[in-house]
């Protein structure tokens, strides 16, 4: 099957790399029409910028279906070495992103007639991992889950889905340092997952296509554990 988002338009954010690259390849194969954003469309953090750009999307497209928001950054480390200012940056970059992308986006979502937004969660929305210096990241996703719900029932009225998927460790640019940085860390997390690997973005991309299709179309306020049994014990 190789159809599954025949005629959907899609917006997928954090598009040059990892999970986001990940949804838009496996979306354009479904049959999609994807707009990818990265940074070098736009800085997803600035206001103007990203209102500025959904207009243009939405006037040339007329509606937005699905909206994938994969773009993040975030500083990783302990309570006492994070400055006020990493602490700032990371939630910038992990829930005003999200805010600002989806805010942009919402007349055109309301004009699909039948949308979904995807966010992401993280399993450090649910647990802590021994090893993991995640403070900001465990406070910016705990924030994406519950600003997802708030979505969900704003969205209903105009059949707007919003649903967050929370990965367990996937193999990205963001997550490849983490494995450099502490030699020890990958058999931490391996310790964790059920399913003895570490993640592939095609593993998160495959229940984004689900989300976006119309089979969830009974699917919203949903968090999704894409996680290898992770958070199941
Ligand atoms: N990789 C994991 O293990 C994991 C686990 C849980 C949750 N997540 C979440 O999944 C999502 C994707 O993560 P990933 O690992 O693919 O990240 P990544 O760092 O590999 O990719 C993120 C992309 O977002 C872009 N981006 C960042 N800030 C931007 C900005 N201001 N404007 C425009 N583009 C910007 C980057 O350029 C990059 O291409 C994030 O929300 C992340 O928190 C990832």
């Amino acid at each position: 099957m190789a159809d599954r988002l025949n005629g959907k338009i899609a917006v997928v954010t954090g598009v040059a790399s990892g999970i986001g690259q990940g949804c838009a390849a496996l979306f354009a194969a479904e049959g999609a029409t994807v707009i990818g954003i990265d940074r070098d469309q736009c800085d997803l953090t600035e206001e103007a910028e990203v209102q500025a750009l959904f207009a243009r999307i939405g006037a040339e497209h007329g509606r937005i279906d699905v909206l994938v928001n994969a773009a993040a950054f975030a500083v990783f480390d302990w309570l006492e070495d994070l400055s006020y200012a990493q602490w700032k940056a990371t939630l910038t970059g992990e829930l005003d992103i999200v805010f600002l992308a989806t805010r942009a986006a919402w007349p055109w979502l309301k004009a699909s007639g039948a949308a979904s937004v995807i966010n992401f969660a993280s399993a450090n929305a649910r647990h802590a991992l021994e090893g993991s210096p995640a403070l900001a990241h465990c406070a910016g996703k705990g924030g994406v889950l519950a600003m997802t719900r708030q979505l969900a029932m704003e969205g209903a009225p105009h059949n707007i889905r919003a649903n967050t998927i929370a990965p367990g460790f996937i193999k990205t640019r963001a997550t490849t340092a983490h494995l450099a940085a502490d030699p020890g860390f990958e058999a931490q997390v391996l310790a964790k997952n059920m399913l003895k690997r570490l993640g592939e973005p095609e593993d998160i991309g495959w229940c984004a296509v689900w989300l976006a299709s119309d089979e969830a179309r009974f699917v919203t306020g949903a968090d999704i554990a894409v996680d290898a049994g992770a958070t199941a014990w």
